[in-house]
């Protein structure tokens, strides 16, 4: 049963809209000191985003504080790793750190098979969501893409280069793939029991892809996406693909066959309805740091992103990449507030 505003869905599927939908990267985060509360109940982040109660109450924060038009369920990209074997914590200012990055082919063999039971809380939370806000609004499942996935595991942690994910790659191509392709059929697992358990989207998240060159992401960050895309069990979810470094794929990203591109802000929002739309629709792409200079430039930029889509559907106005913890709540109010009036006045 569609959710009872399901702009959301119909822009994704380029059906007629009355005003474009907006929801934002990150929406569930620090820059909340509701989020920071329930942080602090749960005591560290690996045990908030496992906690269902804790984890659902994070993701209708920002229905609650922002009133926008998609809930993406409060995890992270790293959740299902830990099933393969992969250990792993949050470190304060640090991020995601792996107690043991995978350094060789060799590696790669002790990896477990991935139990999908092991992520049955993240279903869990997609239900408790659905149930709290008696199906208001869509709410997103995602995943990370297997080349941004593969990469936190051979790093080890963020990376400015990834060094060691392209030593790795072009040393061991072959090995390379099957481990992107171990990621891909865990993936497929793991977003059909989101889907099963009532995500009406889900997101795949390819932050890193963008350090490829365009012969290499298509050769290795592509595939596993084509197949994950492929093997999903869906009636009506859309897939929204979102790229960071989505500029230098433009062209053949398409090929992904996805039902939405999520592009940041390093392509116009014109050459991507261009060259993307209507086979596929749009999401995105304001600038996040827009949201550190005052309203009225607030306002400009989303007058741009909006003037230059037009009338037509197939558009979900978001951000290029994801909120900042020390961004103000009251400009990203602010920000869904003008994106709802802006999108009226351009449509009428
Ligand atoms: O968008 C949302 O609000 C939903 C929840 C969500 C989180 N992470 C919560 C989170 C989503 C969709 C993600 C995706 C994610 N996680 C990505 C892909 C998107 C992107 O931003 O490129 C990546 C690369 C990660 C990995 C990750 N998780 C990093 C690098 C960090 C540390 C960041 C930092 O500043 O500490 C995290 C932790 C994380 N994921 C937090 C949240 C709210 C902060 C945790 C905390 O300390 O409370």
């Amino acid at each position: 049963m569609n959710p009872k505003n399901d702009l959301f869905l119909r822009a994704c599927k380029n059906q007629k809209i009355e005003r474009t939908p907006v929801w934002l990267m990150r929406q569930a985060g620090r820059y909340m000191k509701e989020y920071r509360e329930l942080r602090e109940k749960a005591g560290s982040f690996k045990k908030f985003y496992k906690n269902v109660e804790l984890a659902v109450e994070a993701s209708i924060l920002p229905k609650k504080i922002l009133d926008i038009d998609a809930i993406i369920i409060f995890s992270d990209i790293l959740t299902p790793l830990e099933s393969i074997g992969m250990n792993f914590d949050f470190k304060e200012g640090e991020g995601p750190v792996f107690e043991n990055p995978i350094k060789s082919p060799e590696d790669i063999k002790r990896l477990k098979p991935f139990n999908v039971e092991d992520t049955d809380y993240v279903g869990q939370i997609i239900k408790g969501v659905n149930q709290k806000l008696n199906r208001e609004i869509p709410v997103i499942g995602f995943a990370g893409a297997p080349f941004t996935l593969a990469a936190y595991m051979i790093e080890g942690k963020g990376s400015k280069d990834f060094k060691k994910t392209k030593t790795f790659m072009y040393n061991h191509p072959q090995a390379f793939k099957e481990l992107l392709d171990i990621i891909a059929d865990m993936l497929i697992d793991y977003l059909n029991l989101q889907i099963q358990s009532g995500a009406d989207a889900v997101q795949i998240f390819d932050s890193w892809a963008g350090y490829l060159s365009p012969k290499d992401y298509k050769e290795f960050a592509l595939p596993p996406i084509q197949k994950i895309i492929k093997n999903l069990k869906r009636d009506y979810q859309p897939v929204i693909h979102f790229t960071k470094g989505v500029a230098g794929f433009i062209d053949f990203i398409s090929s992904s066959n996805a039902d939405v591109y999520s592009v940041d802000w390093m392509v116009d929002i014109k050459d991507a309805k261009a060259k993307l739309y209507p086979k596929a629709a749009v999401q995105g792409n304001l600038d996040p740091t827009v949201l550190y200079a005052d309203k009225e430039a607030i306002k400009k930029e989303v007058d741009y992103i909006l003037q230059s889509w037009g009338k037509d559907s197939g558009h979900i106005f978001n951000l290029g990449h994801g909120l900042m913890p020390d961004m103000d709540v009251e400009k990203v109010k602010f920000l869904v507030d003008t994106v709802k009036e802006l999108s009226f006045k351009v449509r009428s």
